[in-house]
């Protein structure tokens, strides 16, 4: 829809003279909601006062005076509606999308800028269980979409991979680790270690202070032992992680954790401390963020050791110098809200002209229908055995439904992880929800296998018409639904930068929503494969740029798209 609103503006500046500036034009112009509305319409209110006319008589005397062989103009009050001329619209949405492919929609808005996206970022020797989905789903969505507009996009996971967690795993380990059942069973035979701590430590004092010195010796002493553990807990928590990013489509650049940044601490605090930002209390230096109406924050305790918000400040000037990013994002839950207003306080207060520039996107809960996000002895459900149900789930399913359809394994895997993914991503981020299987796995409503099959629909179309897409003739696509479609199928670009501009997937999400409700109309009213050679052409054109901006979205919200299923 961009070019066609571009093409209203260059039209009304000729009309409009010095009535209204560019700029004026462009932020007025809309897309009605509703194609009876028009395809594109321009409010009038604005030119009342320049021309001293009542806006809707400024509307009809436009609405008379402009000719275009491009558009029908219609007034309706104070609105000027424009009509895309129909055979136009068609030619130029479809065979646009037809040339351009798997590259529709792209573009380089992004050009020379560099998008951080930081998600994940598990704390390693624990599991990701099923309430990380959000995250990296979110995460790994808007990296995508980084890319395929044109940034130069980083994906970062920032481990957790430091504190005193790290004194407690590994003594437990050295009190009771077995180092076969580590290696056989990975992230849980250190969950049950850490659980073991846990119970131990309550009853006696020593555990504590044990891990206290085990804390120290990794931090302060550069213990080689204390060293070597660590490395072995985090190769094997990444060995895990980095199985379930795969299965979810999610990648990464860089696993810059919190460690990473132990050693940039002393330049922090130098520099806080030449800008005159700490004050002293208890033996601890803080910062007063009292001006911004927030807590203070402790940035060194009274032991001399740093905190997770001074990693961060670290961290973010790290990768300005590191990255010059554009922007700076970090998917996290909105737990931490304040956390992220801290510091972005605090980056203020250094005079750190690009504070604003770190974004928190912040995102909800997630809950399973029947409750259990924890089991046994206080342990959690891994999102591993989430996705293995899932697939498990959707194979019963085609059993049931399509017993004979080849490759079951693999529809199976993209169904259920679909399912999943369109569930966490058509969801605002910032509300909670509860995630029912039966609910995601349906294919009525709207669920992800219900935007898969509307796909699977059209590339049985495309198959059963088999003709080569040359030489169409767009006058013939004039069915109300066509049109429909080919006018929702018109705004993708617009779609995928509003999505990145408000950090919000669901926007997309909902979007192709709205192609496979108004394919599934077309699907039902318009007979696709006639007698008729030509008009079954240009269907099938339609039927095809539909199914690829279904497929170009799916992939940037981490869904695949089967061709049967
Ligand atoms: N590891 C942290 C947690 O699980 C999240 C890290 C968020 N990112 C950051 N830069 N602080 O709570």
């Amino acid at each position: 829809m961009k070019q066609f609103k571009e093409e209203v503006a260059l039209l009304l500046e000729k009309y409009l003279g010095d009535a209204m500036s560019p700029e004026e034009i462009r932020e007025a112009i809309e897309v009605p909601k509703y194609a009876e509305k028009g395809d594109v319409a321009f409010p009038c209110f604005k030119l009342a006062k320049s021309m001293r006319k009542n806006p809707a008589l400024i509307a009809k005397e436009l609405a008379e005076t402009i000719e275009d062989e491009r558009f029908d103009v219609v007034c309706e009050n104070a609105y000027l509606n424009f009509f895309v001329k129909k055979e136009r619209f068609a030619r130029i949405v479809v065979s646009t999308i037809l040339e351009e492919g798997e590259y529709y929609g792209a573009s380089d808005i992004g050009k020379d800028k560099t998008m951080l996206v930081e998600y994940s970022s598990a704390n390693i020797s624990k599991e990701l269980h099923f309430g990380h989905i959000r995250g990296i789903m979110i995460g790994s969505a808007l990296y995508k979409l980084s890319k395929f507009l044109g940034y130069n996009a980083v994906a970062i996971n920032h481990l957790g991979d430091y504190g005193i967690n790290f004194g407690k795993i590994i003594t437990a380990y050295k009190h009771w680790g077995d180092d076969k059942d580590i290696e056989e069973r990975g992230v849980r035979a250190l969950l049950d270690l850490y659980v073991k701590f846990e119970k131990f430590s309550k009853r006696d004092e020593k555990y504590m202070e044990e891990a206290r010195q085990w804390f120290h010796k990794l931090e302060v002493e550069n213990d080689q032992e204390a060293y070597d553990l660590w490395s072995w807990f985090k190769k094997i928590s990444l060995e895990e992680y980095n199985r379930v990013y795969a299965m979810l489509g999610a990648e990464f650049d860089s696993f810059d954790g919190e460690a990473f940044y132990s050693d940039k601490m002393p330049a922090v605090h130098k520099e806080l401390e030449e800008k005159n930002l700490l004050f002293y209390e208890d033996g601890m230096e803080l910062i007063d963020l009292s001006d911004y109406n927030l807590t203070n924050v402790i940035v060194t305790t009274s032991a001399g050791t740093s905190l997770y918000i001074t990693r961060d400040i670290a961290c973010a000037i790290y990768r300005k110098n590191h990255y010059d990013f554009y922007q700076n994002v970090y998917v996290v839950g909105s737990e931490q809200r304040l956390h992220f207003q801290q510091l972005r306080a605090i980056l203020h207060k250094m005079g750190h002209e690009w504070w604003e520039r770190c974004i928190h996107v912040d995102h909800g809960l997630i809950m399973l229908k029947d409750g259990k996000l924890s089991s046994r002895e206080g342990g959690v459900i891994f999102l591993e055995d989430v996705i293995k149900m899932a697939l498990q789930k959707t194979l019963e399913l085609i059993d049931q439904k399509n017993p004979n359809l080849e490759d079951k394994e693999v529809v199976a895997k993209q169904v259920g992880l679909g399912a999943i993914a369109y569930k966490e991503l058509s969801t605002s981020r910032i509300k909670d929800y509860i995630f029912d299987w039966d609910e995601a796995l349906s294919f009525e409503g709207e669920t992800g296998p219900y935007l898969q099959y509307a796909n699977v629909r059209a590339h049985s179309l495309l198959e059963r018409g088999d003709v080569a897409l040359r030489d169409i003739d767009y006058s013939l696509l004039t069915e109300e639904a066509s049109v429909l479609l080919i006018r929702e199928l018109s705004s993708f670009d617009e779609v995928l930068e509003s999505a990145l501009e408000k950090f919000e997937p669901a926007i997309l999400s909902r979007y192709l929503m709205s192609i496979a409700k108004l394919f599934n109309k077309f699907y039902q009213q318009v007979s696709v494969i006639t007698e008729d050679k030509e008009a079954t052409k240009a269907k099938l054109a339609l039927v095809k740029a539909t199914s690829q901006v279904l497929e170009n979205g799916m992939k940037l919200i981490n869904m695949e798209a089967p061709k049967k299923m």
